[in-house]
């Protein structure tokens, strides 16, 4: 990736840091409704496991992980996320170190070790070029180990995407009616985007089709195992947004087994 642009997507999350960490405290309603449990159980953490926690952001995922008996190490490219992360509870059993997984001398730092999973939570689109860290990942994973994964859902919930609602009287009732417009699905582009409401600045998205992201993964011996596409169904909708993804998938959870 270009050094230039990387070091400014390592600004636009050191400037968004403390306003996301003020909006995501231990997980919003995204993240506890439909990312996490999955997650969780896709994972199957057992006492001791040692996992890597890749763009861990201000570590609420990392904490939940730790509590759950697993020894985590945290990586993320903005020191700003790192230093709030540091500052939060169970700090001291948690390995933070602030890595950009698109550089291979970065991703040299992590050698050595061996972990039993690696999870990246809501952020591969956030990361310009994931090939370096998919190829280099069967170094630090054991056989038979898990790479689980949590994305925006990119055929509904990425790139060039419109939520849409009408309404009509059509029959003498009101009739609510909620769809995602999309354009442009198979086309791998950079976006900016918000990913928080009132966020200081806005936030490179890094739009691939799922067949890309599976290709990446595929080359490096990674076998797909699992895979949850969560909505809002079970929820009273308190927005359009939540209208729109109650039976459309906001999000898609994947578990992928290296196999060596
Ligand atoms: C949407 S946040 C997700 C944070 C966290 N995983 C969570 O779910 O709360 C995306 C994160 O990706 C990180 N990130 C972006 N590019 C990165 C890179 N090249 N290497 C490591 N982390 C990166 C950002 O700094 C940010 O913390």
């Amino acid at each position: 990736m270009n050094r230039k642009s990387n070091s400014e997507v390592r600004d636009i999350w050191n400037t968004n840091a403390a306003f996301w960490d003020k909006r995501m405290g231990e997980g919003n309603d995204f993240h506890r409704l439909l990312v996490e449990p999955n997650q969780l159980e896709m994972l199957d953490i057992k006492k001791g496991d040692s996992i890597l926690d890749i763009a861990c952001g201000n570590g609420q995922f990392t904490r939940k992980m730790t509590q759950a008996g697993a020894h985590v190490t945290a990586i993320d490219l903005s020191d700003e996320f790192i230093k709030i992360a540091r500052a939060k509870p169970l700090a001291d059993k948690i390995n933070y170190q602030v890595i950009d997984v698109t550089d291979t001398t970065d991703l040299n730092k992590l050698k050595g070790n061996i972990f039993d999973a690696v999870v990246c939570t809501m952020a591969l689109f956030d990361i310009e070029n994931i090939e370096p860290l998919i190829g280099f990942l069967p170094k630090i994973l054991k056989t038979n180990g898990k790479f689980v994964f949590s994305l925006l859902h990119p055929c509904f919930n990425s790139g060039e995407y419109t939520l849409v609602y009408e309404r009509n009287d059509t029959g003498g009732t009101i009739n609510d009616n909620y769809y995602v417009k999309i354009s442009n699905y198979l086309k791998s582009q950079t976006l900016k985007g918000i990913g928080m409401v009132g966020q200081p600045i806005a936030q490179h998205y890094f739009h691939r089709p799922l067949s890309e992201y599976f290709k990446i993964f595929f080359k490096s011996g990674f076998y797909l195992i699992d895979l949850k596409e969560p909505s809002f169904k079970d929820i009273e909708p308190k927005s359009v947004y939540n209208n729109v993804f109650k039976n459309i998938p906001p999000a898609i959870i994947c578990s992928f087994k290296l196999i060596k």
